[in-house]
């Protein structure tokens, strides 16, 4: 199984918009990924067209009542074949209710191994909450690769350096360096601030950024709001086509293929 975390501690980075598209170019693939919703913000849930659901239909009851993830799958409305694991706002309570007990790090990772969902070769695309919590820990351990995106404005420049330190925080109790791709997005091509970052995260990451820039682009803030990936809202669009060569640079490298390394 290869199981991807798309991760950042800062929120609007594009996390969301980069799972659902993920997901979305994957399934156009027949690949049949699934993807997990872990933030109670349940951004991606709603963006993949799905509402109104009550928590223990949600991966909240996996957490609390230790439901079956498998009994939690749904597929996605006019998804191509994927799946997803919704999530619920409850989910804020994880943290508080059980952050002491020291399996939950690996309840996640247990819980996808026990049943191997749905089968070893569907990749598993895990959206995080920019949170560095219990659900983080979750996502980093069930995962096999870190996919970051990082989003072309002054903050997130700045943020870079706290970038590595959570990475740092999340690595300590996993015990190895954890694998890792970043992903430029929101890049507007009118303002050079655009190109500093690029060059700037090229500098720091080297071969860990991807080529591929994900542009500033009206469809991939417009599709969510009608519950739909890019591909099905515009599927010419700019945004259509940055997922596309962002999903081929990540085949192309061996992102999705859990032995590969780089
Ligand atoms: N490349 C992009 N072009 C335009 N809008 C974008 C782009 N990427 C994300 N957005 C929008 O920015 C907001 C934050 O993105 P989101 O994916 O939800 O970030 P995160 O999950 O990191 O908080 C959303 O409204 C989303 O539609
Ligand atoms: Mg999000």
């Amino acid at each position: 199984m290869t199981a991807i975390a798309i991760f950042n501690q800062k929120g609007g980075v594009g996390k969301t918009t980069t799972s659902l598209n993920l997901i979305a170019a994957l399934a156009r693939r027949e690949l049949c990924p699934l993807g997990i919703d872990l933030d109670p913000q349940s951004h991606l849930t709603l963006a993949s067209g799905i509402k109104g659901l009550a928590s223990s239909e949600t991966i909240y009851a996996f957490y609390s009542e230790g439901k079956p993830l498998s009994q939690l799958m749904r597929e996605i409305p006019n998804g191509h074949g994927a799946h997803i694991i919704p999530a619920h706002m409850e989910l804020f309570k994880i943290d508080s209710l059980y952050g002491r007990n020291p399996n939950i790090t690996s309840q996640l990772k247990r819980g996808l191994m026990d049943e191997l969902l749905p089968d070893e070769s569907v990749p598993v695309i895990i959206d995080c909450s920019p949170m560095l919590g219990v659900l983080s820990l979750n996502a980093v351990f069930a995962s096999n690769r870190l996919l970051i995106p990082v989003s072309a404005d002054y903050l997130s420049m700045q943020g870079v350096n706290r970038l590595d330190a959570a990475l740092k925080v999340l690595e300590k109790p996993l015990g190895k360096p954890i694998q890792r791709r970043i992903v430029m997005t929101r890049f507007d091509s009118r303002r050079k601030l655009s190109y500093q970052i690029y060059d700037q995260l090229r500098e720091h990451y080297g071969k860990d950024l991807c080529d591929t820039r994900i542009f500033e682009s009206v469809s991939l803030a417009e599709s969510p709001i009608y519950g739909k990936d890019v591909f099905s809202y515009s599927p010419h669009s700019q945004g259509a086509k940055d997922y596309n060569a962002l999903t081929e640079e990540l085949l192309a490298c061996g992102f999705f293929d859990p032995e590969c390394s780089w």
